[in-house]
């Protein structure tokens, strides 16, 4: 198995619920390693950036929105198959869908305020690290 990086967004509705630390738990019980992280809070111009790839979907303004309602945890996830993993620990992107015990069956609410976003291919998780990341701030243990 691959040594992979991810990027980790612990979304406003769950810093609002208080539950980061119950959230970075689950990673590091799964052997998820946190490399990087910092507390931001997204602007318009960076939020629309990160999701750009679906600004032409109904959604994307109320999820630019409700990603600069409130602060937001970046953080890089360092493991072992680091990008399914994490993907496995989040569940499905709608809540009502999601496995249970998964992160966002235990603390979303819906698909719009789901929680948590985890890169979906190595590929986004390249562009998505570096987008938050400069590589100095990126400490692998
Ligand atoms: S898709 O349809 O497979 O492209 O969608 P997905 O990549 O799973 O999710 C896109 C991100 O948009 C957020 N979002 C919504 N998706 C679908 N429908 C609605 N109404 C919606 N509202 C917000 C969703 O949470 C995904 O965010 P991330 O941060 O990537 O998980």
């Amino acid at each position: 198995m691959a040594v992979e990086r991810t990027l980790s967004i612990v979304k406003p509705d769950a810093v609002a619920k208080n539950v980061i630390g119950e959230i970075v738990t689950r990673f590091e019980k799964a052997g998820l390693q946190v490399v990087a992280a910092k507390m931001i809070k997204l602007d318009d111009e960076k939020a629309g950036g990160f999701y750009a790839e679906h600004k032409e979907r109904p959604f994307f303004k109320d999820l630019v929105s409700f990603m600069t309602s409130g602060p937001v945890v970046v953080q890089v996830l360092e493991g072992e198959n680091a990008i399914a993993a994490n993907r496995d620990l989040m569940g499905a992107t709608n809540p009502k869908e999601a496995a249970a015990g998964t992160i966002r069956a235990d603390f979303a609410e819906s698909i719009d305020a789901n929680a948590v976003h985890g890169s979906d291919s190595a590929a986004s998780a390249e562009r998505e690290i570096a987008y938050f990341f400069a590589a100095d701030e990126i400490c692998s243990r």
